[in-house]
């Protein structure tokens, strides 16, 4: 499989007062296109830092980031903002739907905020949102507002929303973190099926150990450091 997302000795250091917090220390990391790979470790190790890193969400402390060889972490800002929108999708523990918005809009808006002049000319961005909600079974919650879906809902409008620009790279921060087993288990099969049908690299940071054994590769955190 050919490398697609590389981090090379990548650091993050927080400082709170005159205090820091190493989070994340000199990590390598390397991820294929089509792979499927699960962060683990405990609370505190570094894997939702390591996912806003490699997603370009955070900045570095020190090391580099690499997309299909060019370095990405050194882009501006504007840059990185841009990349993101075009290669990154990311699903959050807390899914992040924006309230005042019907589930086909949620999906919808990374295709407006990368393309906001062509947006309204064009209904395709809607007919592609409304196809991917039909897909994960919510026909019938598609224009509903997210505070009238059950969780395992609303994280599969949040993994619709992070598929909309077509990323080559998904990064899920706990996604099964706040749905039971049946849901869990649906989100796990949706992100495996993401990975293997669509070729997309999937990088699941979890506490879930059943959802974390469906990848192709474990990776375990400790005190910000590989084991
Ligand atoms: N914005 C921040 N400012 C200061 N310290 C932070 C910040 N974000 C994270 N940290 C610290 O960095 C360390 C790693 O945090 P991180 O959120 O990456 O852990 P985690 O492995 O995702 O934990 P969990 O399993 O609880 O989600 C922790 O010690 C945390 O307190
Ligand atoms: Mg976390």
């Amino acid at each position: 499989m050919s490398e697609i997302l590389r981090a090379e000795k990548i650091s993050k250091r927080f400082k709170i007062g005159d205090k820091y917090v190493d989070a994340l220390n000199s990590v390598d990391l390397s991820f294929s296109k089509g792979e499927c790979v699960s962060i683990m470790g405990p609370s505190g190790s570094g894997k939702s830092t390591l996912l806003y890193l490699l997603g370009l969400i955070d900045t570095l402390s020190m090391g580099h980031i690499y997309f299909n060889g060019q370095k990405i972490s050194s882009l501006s800002s504007r840059k990185k903002a841009h990349f993101r929108s075009m290669h990154i999708g990311f699903i959050f523990q807390s899914f992040y739907l924006l309230p005042e918005l019907n589930c086909l809009q949620n999906v919808c808006l990374p295709a407006f905020i990368q393309d906001k002049k062509n947006f309204w000319k064009k209904n395709e961005f809607a007919k592609k949102a409304r196809n991917m909600l039909i897909k994960v079974g919510l026909e019938e919650r598609i224009l509903h507002k997210p505070t009238e879906l059950s969780g395992g809902e609303m994280q599969r409008v949040a993994i619709c929303r992070s598929l909309m620009n077509e990323p080559s790279v998904i990064l899920a921060d706990e996604p099964t973190g706040n749905l039971d087993s049946k849901n869990s288990d649906m989100i796990a099969n949706m992100l495996q099926s993401i990975s293997k049908k669509e070729n997309k690299t999937v990088i699941i940071a979890t506490h879930n150990e059943s959802l974390a054994h469906r990848a192709d590769k474990i990776v375990i955190l400790k005190d910000g450091m590989i084991q």
